[in-house]
Parts: structure tokens; sequence; C-alpha cells
């Protein structure tokens, strides 16, 4: 990978200060930097083609609508789905998990059915389903992690039951990190006709998914973290399981009719669950994202960000006061300097100009298996370099002077 020039493409990474030092951002599991192309290709549309989607017959609109639809098919490849029209719109990960929740299990499940998940999970991996079991009498229940934090097939297959209906994990979740064998439990799953729902915010930006091989029923991931705009993110979902889904929301572009009796003729899927004017600048711009993320090579990607996180680790480890809580994963780095609130820490490392991310990381169950109530986290992105690593190691070698050097 040509670092050099992968920096050159990000704004952020030329000239912007934090603390009057250069921006050395550690926090992608948050949000990620943009490349200019994709501000260009936002700033494209909302100067030069800035109509409504799917709602004009002029040539402006037409213009519109290829954009939008042409971004579409590129997040097909981008995954690999069968059809474009399994691609659904929506407002980020959270929004997917969501519709399915509420669209799809709201609807097919029933009281004592289960649904499995992990502590290890999200907030929007969490709360609609304690909410959508709680409506129906269901019951959320816990993969146990092994003693690395991993969900494991085995546990999986201990987990299940007769009831359990829906199986809803992170392919990475975004404190731990960890991958999980999500092939093997769609397929053991799928014997047992439990539909799987993959949290993808934490693995599509990072590494080749192809939802076909892994065969899972809906998959749920953000532009934000993967170059994109914010606000736009995607429910992949296998065609027929959407046609059973409900939509979330109704109002204009989702149907071809209706009456004032309330008759209703929805429209297929994706555009049924497509209510409203869309967010056509950030589907349009996560688009490119793809197609800028392709260019480098998700494989690439992956491979160096593997090697970015050995080497830091490596560092880590050779400093007494770090306590690491995932050495062994693939994803972010989750770890607390000993004696320091890990909130301090944040923002000592803010006053070297690093971002690093404190607290709970939306996954507050977490604490119960970690036996910590908070971390740090640092999470990598291609665009990050060792010397980055080496500034970032400077200043958690502070040791015993950390809490000094921060007041
Ligand atoms: C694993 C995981 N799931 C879901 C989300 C929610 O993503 P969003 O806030 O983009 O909806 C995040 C965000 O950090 C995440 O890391």
């Amino acid at each position: 990978m040509d670092i050099k020039s992968i920096r050159a493409d990000f704004p952020m990474l030329n000239g912007v200060t934090m603390q009057g030092k250069p921006l050395i951002y550690l926090d992608n599991g948050a949000t990620t930097l943009k490349p200019q192309c994709v501000i260009d290709k936002v700033c494209e549309y909302l100067t030069t083609y800035s109509g409504n989607a799917h709602r004009g017959d002029y040539d402006l609109s037409h213009q519109v609508d290829q954009e939008f639809e042409h971004a579409r098919e590129v997040v097909k490849d981008f995954i690999n789905a069968s059809t474009k029209d399994e691609i659904v719109w929506t407002s980020g990960t959270t929004d997917s998990l969501n519709m399915v929740a509420y669209g799809y299990a709201l609807k097919h499940l029933q009281a004592d059915d289960e649904i499995l998940i992990s502590v290890a999970e999200h907030a929007s991996n969490t709360l609609p389903w304690f909410d959508v079991a709680n409506q129906i009498g269901a019951r959320v229940k816990y993969i146990p992690l092994d003693e690395y934090g991993c969900v494991t097939m085995e546990n999986v297959e201990k987990a299940m039951t007769k009831n359990t209906k829906i199986i809803s994990l992170a392919l990475v979740t975004n404190v731990l990190g960890h991958h999980i064998p999500m092939k093997d439990i769609c397929a053991y799953a799928h014997q047992h006709g439990i539909i799987v729902v993959g949290d993808g915010a934490q693995s599509v930006p990072h590494e080749v998914t192809d939802v076909q091989d892994l065969d899972v029923d809906f998959l749920a991931f953000s532009g934000h973290k993967m170059c994109g705009p914010t606000g736009i993110g995607v429910l992949y979902g296998k065609y027929d399981l959407l046609n059973k889904m409900n939509p979330t929301r109704l109002g204009g572009g989702s149907n071809t009719r209706y009456n004032s009796c309330g008759i209703v003729s929805l429209k297929k899927p994706p555009y049924r669950f497509e209510s409203g004017t869309p967010h056509i600048e950030g589907a349009v711009g996560l688009g490119k994202a793809c197609e800028y993320l392709q260019s480098i090579g998700l494989q690439e990607i992956y491979d160096y960000e593997q090697q970015l996180r050995a080497y830091a680790i490596e560092k880590l480890k050779t400093i007494d006061q770090v306590e690491i809580y995932n050495e062994t994963s693939t994803g972010a780095i989750a770890f607390n300097i000993k004696g320091v609130f890990s909130q301090d820490g944040a923002s000592l490392f803010n006053k070297y100009g690093i971002a690093v991310r404190a607290g709970q990381h939306c996954a507050k169950i977490l604490d119960e298996y970690l036996g910590v109530n908070t971390t740090l986290r640092v999470s990598f992105y291609f665009y990050n370099t060792y010397e980055e690593i080496d500034q970032f190691i400077d200043v958690c070698k502070k040791g015993d002077d950390f809490l000094d050097a921060f007041f």
C-alpha cells in the first residue's frame, strides 16, 4: 500500500491540527475520515444535479435517479449481493437493525421465542431486541463468550434451543473486536430454521464481505465508518425475507397507490422501505466510498491493519502500566492505563493531538464480562501509520507520570 499517496487523499490528514499538533486519528471505530473523492461526489450532487430521487420527469431528476441507483449497484457489488433490490438505504447500522427488529421480528416471532445475542453487542444490536421481545413476550438470551471474549460455534450451538428464532451478532464487535464464525453460524442456524442477522458496522469497512458466501440473512452497516458520509447506511436482506418484512415507516415513495379507505399497495423491496426523500448525497457519497475502498483493495486494507495492530500490541505489551483486554482479536484495541480513569486518559492523548475513544463504547453490558467499567479504545484504518502508533505509544509510556502529565 502506498500510504503516502493514500494520506494525500484525506484533507483531514493534511494540515488539520488538534491542540496545535498534527491530528493523529485513532478513533476509526467511531467514524472514519473522508477522502477528497467522496467529498467531491457529495459536492457534485449538491452543486450540479441537486434534485429529488424517483420523483420527477425531467432531465435533472433522471440524472439523480441514475446516480442514486448506480450507488445501490456499487454497494451490491461491494458485498456481493445477488441483486441491487436487496440493498435498502437506511440512515446507518442502528436504523438497519431497528428495521429488522421492528419490521421482521415483531411480525414473525411469538411469545416464548428466543433471540440470541452476546454481551459484547453494541446498543443498537441489543436495545431493539429487548423492546421487541418485551412486546411479544419473547426472550433475549446470550451466547456466552469464551475466555478470550470470542463467540465460538460450540457456544452458539449450546445456547440454541428449539425456541431460538433469531441470532443477531456483530461480525466484529466494537470493543473486543473478535471475528465470529459467521459462515458456520449461518449454516448451522439455517438447518434449524433460524434467521441470522449480522451487524457489519465494524467488519464491512475493513475486509472483503461476501453475503452470498456467508449466507447471512440480513446485514447492517454504516457509510460513515467506511469513508462515506454520515446519515447513510445499508440494510442488506435476502430478497424473499425483505418481502416478508414490514416497513417501519410509511409515506411518499414507498407505495404504488392508496385510496381513501386506507387500502395501500406497497412497492416491491427495497423501495417499500424507503419512504420519504432519501439521503441522496449520502447514497452517492457511499457509492463513491465503496469504489475508493475497492481501488485500494479490501484484502490489502485488512492485511495492513492487522500489521498495524500487531505492531501496536507488541509495543503496548512492553509497558507495565498498560492493561490490554483483547490482545488476540483483530479489531479495535481495548485497554486501560492502570490507575487512570479512561476519560482522563483520553484527555491526555488529546493534549498530544491524538484522538482515542474512552468509555463504554455503547456496549454497556460488556463490563460484566470485562470486569472494568470503562476502557480506552484505539481503532485503526488503512491511512494510519507506524509513526502515528509510535507517538501514541510514547504517550502511553508516560506511565507513572501519566497523571502528573495530565494535571
Ligand atoms: C458494532 C456496531 N454496531 C452498531 C453501531 C451503530 O452504528 P451507527 O451509529 O452508525 O448507526 C456501531 C457504531 O459504533 C458499532 O460499532
